[in-house]
């Protein structure tokens, strides 16, 4: 059976990878598995539950429904990015203090989330000061 691996770029977290996958991988299945950047859960690998949550030039997608080989070429964050000179992001440690029973693999994709809420807000959103209401 011929070989079916394709070279594939990624760029994750602002480092490059150049690696082989064949082109039915999915992107969560390459972080994990082929990557090593474990942070970035598998749940229900069917696009409902959103544990697999990345950040695709800022916007959030659901790795587990995308294929890893279409997503070269453009920055890719995972819940191991949110990190700050390896201090938890604020967001990570707000959620962190504050849902102290929540199910572990609900966490980094919530960080994620909310970070890539966070950013679209401020591209998208024109919010007035307090100083410019009437
Ligand atoms: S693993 Fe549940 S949405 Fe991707």
């Amino acid at each position: 059976m011929e070989n079916e691996n394709r070279a594939v770029s990624l760029s994750v977290n602002g480092t490059h990878y150049e690696v082989l996958l064949e082109p039915r991988v999915s992107l969560l299945d390459a972080l994990r598995e082929t990557l090593h950047l474990t942070g970035t859960k598998k749940g229900c690998n069917q696009g409902a539950c959103g544990a697999c949550t990345v950040l695709v030039n800022g916007t959030r997608i659901n790795a587990c429904l995308a294929l890893a080989i279409q997503y070269q070429d453009v920055e890719i964050i995972t819940i191991e990015g949110l990190r700050e000179n390896h201090h938890l992001h604020p967001l990570q440690q707000a959620l962190s203090n504050s849902m102290v029973f929540s199910v572990g693999i609900v966490l980094p994709a919530r960080s994620v989330q909310l970070s890539g809420w966070c950013k679209s807000f401020k591209t998208t959103s024109r919010v007035r000061s307090p100083k410019t209401l009437p």
